[in-house]
Order: structure tokens, then sequence, then C-alpha cells
């Protein structure tokens, strides 16, 4: 942001490069530069820049009529987009929502678990419970839920909300007893259930895999079914945030389905529906819950203005028949593996990575203290484009770089990523003097 910029935007690392266009995994620069998009824009562009298939179904249906008020008239292409998402993901029987951004589609299924919960009688369940390391969107509801220690509202902002428990990874389990959680460690849930009020909950919201707040830490096994198993103990509904990991994402369709037997009440999904393209997310809501919620005479929060119009939903049926024709929502096979091996080998052995998160397509690597922006600097002199994740340790340090390409990035590209990581962290580890190593076991601070 130069002086004169008359733009609010987040401050980044380092600065913004002119961008002219892009097309699959590239993205060029006016004087004809191309740099990989190796974090997929904000994680979004799963099917890459300028997609044919994309572009073919957005255009023509914006000549023949890009809004269509499901006031007066028929939602024809939203019904077969409900359709086409729910089993997208394997939910065949659920009802669907939608809205423009993961945000308002998290409050949708806030809105709506609180509204299932009235409906079962549940008159004092309105709580919604989080974990202390999670991001759910800008709102001023999101924000004050989310555990995204640089999001913190100001305490007067805050609602008077804020996390109610641990998340089971190295370092931000605090007070765990053992050295590397496991799937015991859902207890915090239950306890925050019990010390909520447990008849005052209405949700539980979680990310099945973390996403930017930390860059990419995954649960023990078992750890979501054991909450899945508390919420239902409890009759408190369970909401799973895939806003950035829905859609194939972690080599699955859904992050919930690495862990069987964890499914959701409520299932968010933004940013591969729309890819890019446009605003699209939904919320997927499972039979029982909207048979109550439909069942009870009551109002149902439901449509805005821009809530699938024929565009959103044309364009969002387009990403979804890109995404199944390159398997990605194959529930049988977990993809993904090649990324995942090339950024392994692109960071072993070298003292300036801490560690290295994630699967599938999203891959975090956490650096020493000090080293992010340099190692921004050096993967442009690669020609790539990362995503900085910072502030996720209890004392507000942490810092790396998420690694998250296009769904169907090619082989030849992804060794192009491999070897441009490989020479980024060499570079980086060489120019960096060796740092204390970083504890990461037994919940500190
Ligand atoms: C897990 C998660 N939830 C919610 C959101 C908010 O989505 P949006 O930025 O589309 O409002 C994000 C955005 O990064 C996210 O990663």
């Amino acid at each position: 942001m130069t002086p004169s910029s008359r733009l609010l935007a987040a401050r980044q690392p380092v600065t913004s490069l002119p961008f002219d266009h892009a097309e699959g995994c590239w993205v060029y620069s006016p004087d004809g530069q191309r740099f990989m998009d190796a974090s997929s824009g904000l994680i979004c562009v799963n099917v890459g820049h300028a997609h044919p298939a994309v572009l073919q179904a957005l255009t023509e249906q914006a000549r023949k009529g890009a809004f269509a008020s499901p006031g007066s008239l028929t939602p024809r292409l939203q019904e077969r987009f409900a359709q086409a998402v729910t089993k997208a993901v394997g939910r065949p029987e659920d009802r669907v929502t939608f809205a423009c951004t993961g945000t308002a589609a998290v409050e949708m299924a806030i809105a709506l678990a609180r509204s299932v919960q009235r409906a079962r009688g549940e008159a004092h369940r309105h709580k919604v419970l989080t974990a202390s390391l999670s991001y759910h969107g800008n709102s001023a509801l999101a924000l004050a839920l989310s555990g995204h220690r640089r999001r913190r509202p100001h305490p007067d902002d805050g609602l008077g909300l804020g996390p109610a428990f641990d998340p089971p990874y190295p370092g931000h389990h605090r007070n765990c007893p053992l050295d590397i959680c496991d799937s015991g460690c859902a207890t915090e849930v239950d306890a925050a259930i019990e010390e909520a009020g447990a008849d005052s909950v209405a949700a539980v919201l979680v990310e099945p895999v973390n996403g930017t707040t930390g860059g990419g830490y995954r649960p023990p096994d078992g750890y979501l079914r054991a909450v899945r198993d508390i919420c239902t103990a409890h009759g408190v509904l369970l909401i799973h945030d895939e806003v950035l990991t829905g859609l194939g994402r972690t080599g699955l369709p859904l992050a919930a389905h690495h862990s069987p037997g964890s499914d959701a009440d409520f299932t968010v999904l933004a940013k591969g529906l729309g890819a890019g393209y446009l605003p699209i997310s939904a919320v997927l809501m499972s039979p029982e819950a909207a048979e109550d919620l439909l069942s009870a005479d009551m109002p149902v929060p439901l449509m805005g203005t821009m809530s699938a119009t024929p565009l959103q939903a044309t364009v969002g049926m387009a990403t979804l028949s890109v995404l199944e024709d390159i398997g990605a929502l194959d529930r049988e096979r977990v993809r993904g593996a090649v990324v995942t091996d090339a950024v392994g080998k692109a960071t072993q052995d070298l003292a300036v990575v801490a560690d290295t998160r994630g699967c599938g397509y999203f891959l975090g690597v956490e650096l020493t203290p000090g080293t992010q922006r340099r190692a921004l600097a050096l993967s442009r002199e690669q020609g790539l484009l990362l995503y900085p994740f910072n502030g996720f340790q209890p004392d507000g340090g942490g810092e790396g770089v998420i690694v998250a390409p296009p769904l169907n990035i090619s082989e030849e590209e992804t060794a192009f990523l491999g070897s441009a990581l490989r020479e980024t962290f060499e570079r980086l580890n060489s120019e960096t003097p060796r740092a204390p190593s970083i504890d990461r076991t037994r919940g500190a601070a």
C-alpha cells in the first residue's frame, strides 16, 4: 500500500506484485514475468485460474440471466446446484442453503443450529463453543468466536464471547497430561460443554483440519469421532467449518472424511465452491436437523439477496464438475500425495524449517522466528507465490508459509514447485544463523 492509496487492505509482510492475468497455476505480471500461484490465491482457486469450462459456464449464464428472484421465479438452477453440492461431499440427503462468503455461511450455520435446538424444545441452547486456535470469519460474531490470536477483537468488541476449549495440537493443548495429544484430548470439549452449562450449548464449531491459523495441524486419530460422540451425548449440534478444507483441499472431498464416524450435523463450504470465480458458500444440514426445523412452526433464517443466483449456481456446478473430473470428489482415494511429498522433500533436514504439517494439497511449513519475510522474498525469486501465516503460538509468536496449489496442478508443475521450494528453503537456511530448536511437546503456556 503506497501512502497515496485509497484502498484499506491488510498489511502484508512483502510488497504486492503488479497483476496482469492468470491461467491455470500461473499468474502473470504486466512485464510478462510468471509466478506459480502456489497458494491458489487465498486457498480458493482450487481448479486453477481461467479454467475453460468454468469460464464458459460463467459467460453463457451471464448472457442468459445473472439474477432471478427466488421470491417469484422457480429456483431451478439453485435446486440442481444444491443436489450437486450434497452429492459432491457424500451427504446426498442433506438440505442446503447458500450464501456468498465463508463468514456468512458460518453465521448461517450458527443461526440454523440455534433454530434447530429451539425447534426441538431446547429453548435455552444458544451458545457456540470453538477452539482456542481456529478461524471462522471476519464478522463481529465470527471474530468473537474465532481463536485467531491476531484477529481477536478488542475485549470491548468481543460480544462477551471467546473460544472455549484447547485443540489437540502440539503446544496448543494447555496442561495436556500427555507428551503428544491423542483422541482422549476431546475431553476438553466435554469439559467446556459442562462448564458452559450443557443445556445452554447449541453447537460446537470446529475446523476438522486446522486452516491458516496454525498452518494445517491435524487432529489425532479418533479425536473428531470422540468430539462427535461427546456432542451427541450432550444433545449439542456439531458444525464442521470446511470453508477452506472442503471439496478436495486435504485430498478427500471433506477433511472430515479422514476421520470416519465424525460426520457433522452442519457442514460449511465456501472457498473451493466458487473457486475464486464468484463468491459462493453453502451450509449443508443433516436430514434429521432439517426435519426438526421444518416441522416446527417457526421462522427459518434463510436467503440473502445474493444467495445463489442462477449465475452462482451455474458457476458452482461448473467447478464441482471440474473437481469431479479430476477425481477430487472421490472418497475412496486420498489425493495430493505428490504435492505433500514434494513439500516434505523440499523442507527435509533444514534447520530453518521447524515443522511441516497438513495433508493433500494443504501444507504448512513452520519456520524459525524472524525468517518468514525473507522466505517470501526468496520464493518470489524462484517464481513462487506463497501465503504467510503468523502468530499461532500461545505466546503470540510463530510464523510460516502455506503451500496450497490448485488441485489440478500437473506432474511437471509439481516438480517445479518442489524444486523452487527446495531452492528457497536451502538459501534461507544458509542465510539463517542456527536458532535453538522449538519444544513442541506438552502444551506449554
Ligand atoms: C476455516 C475458515 N472459516 C471461515 C473463513 C471465512 O471465509 P470468508 O473469508 O470467505 O468469509 C475462512 C477464511 O479464510 C476460513 O479459513
